[in-house]
């Protein structure tokens, strides 16, 4: 049996720092609710210093779901984490996430600090954390571009200090996945203690790279991914929980298995995008209204023979009903029969190749060709006119 991979989501807490996307505290139940159903260890319910609506967001939460640990985010600083543990007062299981930028600009130019007394904060923090809670995730802001020895000695010294999970975050979606990797092996192999705790990928998508990167993350070592449902978040995105569990249930090379229950995937996804007002892109992999749409003739062809010749899920697999198979100029005779069929009109040799004819010529005038066009075409031929 292959290890398991914690999921973590992030789609209340990084997901909804977007423009536009706020939600209140009923509709941030329902998806809560939804995570729990669709398999989650963990939902990051908010940030509850940030205001008194996220406060109470995660009190809600940590009332109405039962199964996930819920978890609050906090800076490094006390008044944070007093008010993060207040919020999770109610969470069967609770943790608070804490941590502090660890690259040279955050350090720098943000915090105005110094390495040294960054990683003094980061330890006071857990420490006090852990004053509330027992499970304490430390994230090192902008670890995708630290300087991996001072990543690793302020892992060390956090973990030390009591933090049960390690969270590396890509914060600028910077990394290429070679180096996203080589940081969580660097950790696996220069932190004398990493062991104690789990690494987590928390991985942005600026280069398009998010999940790329947590998956290179996990196959050097990290047991927890940090995702959001549709890949919404900050800039442009975190990485998509639909995307980082189906790469995985396609390649059982990589060694781990989530508990998700992948055939609520499409369901999950329709929700936050209606309740965020966020629409998917069309072409968005496992969930956009084209990840299983066929339109070109040698596709559509092929996918008729064997779903699989063009296929590497099975629509099902992630709650979509059926594949489409989508007619537009492009497309050939073996689409245009099986769209026939399903009308009940079965139509072979020669007037299949008339009906063919007709329907290639409305379709260049024609973007979308509908029931009501196949039974006009067909309609004519039958009546010879
Ligand atoms: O991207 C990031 O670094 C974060 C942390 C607050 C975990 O979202
Ligand atoms: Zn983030």
């Amino acid at each position: 049996m292959s290890e398991k991979l914690w999921i973590f989501d992030t789609t209340l807490r990084d997901g909804e720092q977007v423009p536009g996307c706020q939600l209140n505290s009923q509709e941030k139940i329902v998806v809560a609710k939804a995570l729990e159903e669709l398999g989650v260890d963990i939902i990051e319910a908010g940030f509850p210093i940030s205001s008194p609506g996220d406060f109470n967001s995660v009190v809600e939460i940590s009332k109405a779901v039962s199964n996930p640990i819920i978890c609050a985010l906090s800076r490094a600083v006390e008044k944070d984490i007093e008010v993060a543990a207040d919020a999770l007062k109610y969470a069967k299981k609770g943790r608070i996430h804490t941590g502090i930028g660890v690259s040279p600009y955050h350090i720098q130019f943000k915090l105005r600090s110094t390495p040294e007394n960054i990683i003094e904060r980061g330890i006071r923090a857990v420490k006090y954390a852990k004053s509330f809670v027992e499970d304490v995730e430390f994230y090192a802001e902008d670890a995708g571009r630290a300087e991996l020895p001072f990543l690793a000695k302020i892992i060390e010294a956090v973990i030390k200090a009591g933090a049960t999970v390690v969270n590396i975050p890509d914060t600028t979606g910077y990394c290429l996945p070679e180096q996203y990797g080589a940081i969580i092996r660097y950790l696996k192999e220069n932190v004398s203690n990493i062991d104690k705790a789990i690494i987590a990928t928390h991985c942005h998508n600026d280069l398009g790279m998010a999940t790329a990167n947590t998956i290179a993350g996990v196959q050097n070592g990290a047991r927890q991914a940090e995702l959001t449902i549709n890949g919404i978040g900050e800039r442009a995105g975190n990485t998509s929980l639909e995307e980082v569990v189906m790469a995985i249930k396609c390649h059982h090379a990589i060694p781990v298995h989530t508990n998700i229950k992948t055939e609520l995937i499409y369901g999950t996804s329709r929700l936050i995008s209606k309740l965020m007002n966020m629409p998917v892109q069309p072409n968005k992999a496992i969930v956009g209204r084209n990840a299983f749409a066929h339109s070109s003739g040698i596709h559509q062809d092929g996918v008729l023979k064997h779903r699989e010749n063009y296929e590497i899920i099975d629509p099902k697999e992630v709650g979509v009903h059926e594949s489409t198979i989508v007619l537009t100029a492009r497309s050939g005779r073996a689409a245009l029969k099986y769209h026939l069929d399903a009308l009940g009109v079965e139509l072979e040799g020669e007037p299949l190749r008339e009906v063919y004819e007709e329907f290639l010529i409305l379709a260049d005038s024609k973007r979308d060709i509908g029931t009501k066009d196949l039974l006009s075409l067909v309609g004519k031929f039958m009546d010879g006119s």
